[in-house]
């Protein structure tokens, strides 16, 4: 099978069978304050993502990998959402492109549709230094996000099985790449104990990407005989991994992982992160009502999150992560459970 049909069957799969839900986002209360003291006006959404320099809190996580036509109109579409509605965008992971320079037009629309926009490229933890800097070369791309997906290439009939040195190799990439490193899970989330060995490179931000909205392990098994069901509710519930990155790393926190909409991305902000992504959301907006409503739908997420930051008393994000919350139900047990309480 052709690396283009793996990434179509991805997306197909990923509108169908790899939506999942249990994101523990349910089990977190909001405390109302009936005397906020600002107005809908004074919110500020401009994140605090030093130098990530995003001006959405909200952005377009890595989806479009793998070339081909249909790669190539998905991302000119995200990139023309982006830069209309100032979100930052990733790309899906640019292997192809390093190995097959044919493939190089599917991604380099990105940058073409949005000349001054944030641009992120993407590529898996097997990439070397040079890699990871043709990829950046390939877009222009202002940061790079490397993806951690033990999960999914186990599951992968032809994936890896071989995940040794990727620590290293995140080290120097961070270390020497002329752009930040966001570090990033596809899904199954990053836990304390890896964002402890994250803090100890350059990394400038993590994506928690956890478990409850696109479900890799349920892709991959809708095109294997054998299913490794196993795998299947494996993965860090998104509330707790943001908990678990927040605890161990002081750099920028990305909340991902079935984040649908703007009560999702206040929870997140509430537990620490300084922004969220959206995948799975977006390309069935993208695929099912097309780009205007894509665009339309992304404004009201931002008036959403002004509405509610109002309703809290926090005029910017930052006030977000002082709000006060109750957090119960299994969200609150998995808390006790790891010592977070
Ligand atoms: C992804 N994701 C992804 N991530 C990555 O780092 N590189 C990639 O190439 C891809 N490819 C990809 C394809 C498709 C079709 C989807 C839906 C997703 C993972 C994505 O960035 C994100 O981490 C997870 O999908 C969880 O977020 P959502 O989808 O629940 O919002």
């Amino acid at each position: 099978m052709s690396r283009a049909q793996r990434k179509m069957d991805h997306i197909n799969y990923a509108l169908t069978a790899g939506q999942g839900a249990g994101t523990m986002f349910e089990d977190i209360r909001f405390v109302h304050q009936a005397l906020p003291g600002l107005g809908v006006e004074d919110i500020d959404l401009r994140p605090k993502t030093g130098d990530l320099n995003l001006k959405s809190p909200v952005f377009i996580n890595a989806m479009t990998g793998g070339g081909g036509d249909h790669t190539e109109k998905l991302n000119g579409m995200l990139a023309r959402v982006a830069k209309e509605t100032g979100m930052a965008m990733a790309v899906g992971s640019q292997m192809s492109a390093i190995k097959d320079r044919s493939e190089r037009p599917s991604f380099k629309v990105v940058r073409k549709e949005n000349p001054d926009g944030i641009i992120f490229s993407n590529l898996g933890s097997e990439a070397t230094f040079d890699q990871a800097m043709e990829a950046v070369e390939i877009i222009e791309a202002d940061a790079l996000q490397i993806h951690l997906n033990v999960v999914q290439e186990l599951t992968m009939p032809e994936g890896d099985r071989d995940f040794k040195g990727a620590l290293e190799r995140i080290h120097h990439i961070s270390e020497s790449l002329p752009v930040p490193v966001i570090v990033k899970e596809t899904g199954f989330g990053i836990s304390y104990e890896t964002a402890l060995k994250l803090a100890g490179t350059k990394v400038a931000a993590i994506d928690a990407s956890g478990y409850g909205g696109t479900n890799f392990a349920k892709i991959e098994n809708e095109r294997r005989a054998k299913k490794l069901d196993y795998f299947q509710e494996w993965g860090i519930p998104t509330a707790a991994a943001i908990i678990e990155v927040k605890k161990a790393f002081n750099g920028i926190v990305l909340a991902s992982g079935g984040i649908k909409n703007a009560q999702d991305i206040i929870k997140s902000f509430v537990l620490g992160a300084d922004a969220a992504g959206l995948a799975g959301s977006f390309l069935k907006t993208a695929i099912d009502e097309g780009e205007s409503k894509l665009i339309e739908s992304v404004f009201e997420l931002h008036e959403d999150l002004a509405m509610m930051m109002t309703a809290l008393g926090a005029g910017n994000i930052r006030d977000l992560q002082r709000c006060p919350i109750v957090i119960s139900g299994n969200l609150g047990n998995y808390l006790i459970a790891r010592g977070f309480d």
